[in-house]
């Protein structure tokens, strides 16, 4: 390759929406992530020339122009992650994965309705983002999300930054799940955070922003091979 050769387009995997755990062949346990976000980041970082594939929950309309890959429970989320990542440069992993999730889900029919009590037995799902780590090369850059309460969300999306070995974390209050807009921000390996100059602003205003802050980042850090 000579000095001239353009580089190659940033691919940028972006995750976005809930994960729908059966129950049995009928029912799931949820969430009430509407995958805007997510979307909206997809979006934006093709509109700033990436190359992008979106894997997509239940009910998360494909954008234009972005390939997407669709996905149901955290398990089929994994089995894409996988096999997705490793021909990646960046993750932002703006999924609402599930933590648990039915133990034994009907495997077929649906259960019926009886008059006496039903507990259904939950297990743990494992973290995804911790489990990608071995797969992760230098020059590829990881950025979480971090869901929590406005008044504890920045100390929250520190501890979780560092737990999860991550080079970024987008710290977005609970409250946003619903709301058309987002009053979130970013904070850095380096402990820095930074936020929109619009402060508030809506999901695809945020997702431009956020787009074009991560961008430079990762260009850098493959550049690097950091
Ligand atoms: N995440 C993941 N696998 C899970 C749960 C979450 O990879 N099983 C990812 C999310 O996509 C997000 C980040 O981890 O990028 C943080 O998710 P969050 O739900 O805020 O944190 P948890 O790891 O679930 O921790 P806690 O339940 O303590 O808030």
């Amino acid at each position: 390759m000579t000095d001239s050769t353009p580089p190659r387009p940033l691919r940028a995997l972006v995750t976005a929406g809930p994960t729908h755990e059966p129950i049995d062949a009928v029912r799931y346990l949820g969430n009430r992530s509407s995958g805007r976000i997510g979307r909206a980041i997809a979006g934006a970082l093709a509109s700033r020339g990436a190359e992008v594939t979106l894997l997509a929950g239940p009910g998360v309309a494909e954008p234009p122009h972005v390939r997407t890959v669709r996905f149901r429970t955290a398990n089929d989320l994994d089995d894409a992650l996988r096999q997705q990542w490793p021909a990646h440069d960046l993750l932002v992993m703006a999924a609402a994965v599930a933590d648990f999730r039915p133990a034994a889900p009907a495997a077929s029919g649906k259960l019926r309705r009886t008059d006496a009590r039903l507990t259904l037995e939950l297990e743990p799902v494992p973290d995804l983002l911790a489990g990608l780590a071995s797969l992760t090369r230098p020059g590829q850059t990881v950025v979480g999300f971090a869901l929590e309460p406005a008044e504890d969300l920045d100390r929250s999306a520190r501890e979780k930054l560092v737990r999860k070995g991550l080079h970024a974390i987008v710290a977005n209050p609970i409250e946003t799940m619903e709301s058309a807009e987002v009053d979130g921000h970013l904070v850095t390996a380096d402990g820095s955070a930074h936020r929109p100059a619009a402060g508030r602003c809506s999901k695809e205003a945020f997702a431009d922003w956020l787009a074009g802050m991560l961008m430079p980042m990762a260009e850098r850090r493959r550049a690097l091979g950091a």
